[in-house]
């Protein structure tokens, strides 16, 4: 990979950074310290910063808040071709992303990165992504990603690494994209910053283990169809109190697994 190498990584944000693999110019290519820092491992690093670039996250992207680093795996293949995957052992459909490329790609993360970050493969065998876990990396410094493709990464870099596995759901993607930018959106809009006044985070869905109450606005008639009175009163008290009862009874009807543990957290209060 050169300076000119249009497959070097790709990074977002206030600051452009030309990273390549030869150590002065790793040195030079630092990524800047102090900032919330996403590094994205994959096969395709133009489909990021992809929705990330909209909006919000766009936003707080280019005022520096967070910043991007997508790392182009394919650099690191082996041979002319760059071949970054072989056959299971053993026998079997698809193709494994190799060690030794992926740990390259990750030695090289971790060299650019200006303190250690928390190392995730997105996988569907992973423990489930949850607002929780948003919070917690987003309150630490940043993140590193490494997204699978075909039938995922050898065991032995996910070992060797200590890497985390995380799952979006139950069910399975064609590769660990997507995945990353749900869990980097979900987590940079938790930033300090990120969100204005008005996009509280607090009072969402998942923030106190409900969901949130039903939303409503302008027209207050439609189609035959009005907003609950009680939100027109001006009575804040009383909205409150109906927000709250409504958030409770569509948590019991539709997430019993969360009303449960909202009454085992009531009664250890
Ligand atoms: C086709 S999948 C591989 C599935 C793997 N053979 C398995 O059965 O567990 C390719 C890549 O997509 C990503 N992926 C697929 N489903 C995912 C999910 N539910 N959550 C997070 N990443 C997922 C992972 O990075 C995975 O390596």
């Amino acid at each position: 990979m050169t300076d000119t190498d249009n497959t070097a990584p790709k990074s977002h944000g206030r600051k452009t950074l030309r990273p390549s693999l030869k150590p002065r110019a790793l040195m030079e290519d630092a990524q800047l310290a102090n900032t919330w820092t996403a590094q994205v491992i994959t096969l395709f690093p133009d489909s990021f910063p992809g929705v990330l670039g909209q909006s919000l996250t766009g936003k707080a992207l280019k005022d520096g808040l967070w910043q991007l680093d997508a790392i182009d795996l394919r650099p690191f293949g082996i041979g002319k071709h760059r071949n970054v995957d072989d056959t299971p052992a053993g026998g079997g459909a698809g193709m494994v992303l190799r060690p030794d490329v992926v740990g390259a790609a990750i030695e090289l993360a971790q060299q650019r990165a200006q303190v250690p970050l928390p190392l995730i493969y997105l996988s569907p065998r992973g423990k489930p992504f949850t607002q929780s876990m948003a919070k917690s990396l987003a309150a630490g410094p940043g993140v590193t990603l490494l997204c699978g493709r075909f039938e995922g990464v050898d065991e032995r870099v996910l070992e060797h690494y200590g890497v985390t596995e995380v799952s979006l759901g139950d069910y399975v993607l064609t590769g660990g994209e997507i995945a990353a930018q749900a869990l980097l959106d979900a987590s940079v809009r938790l930033i300090p910053g990120v969100l204005g006044n008005a996009d509280s985070a607090e009072e969402e869905s998942h923030s106190n283990g409900l969901l949130e109450h039903p939303q409503y606005t302008k027209p207050a008639d439609w189609q035959g169809r009005h907003i609950p009175d009680v939100l027109m009163s001006g009575h804040h008290g009383q909205i409150a109190k109906w927000r709250q009862e409504m958030s409770e009874a569509l948590t019991k009807a539709r997430r019993p697994d969360m009303w449960q543990a909202a009454l085992g957290s009531k009664t250890t209060d």
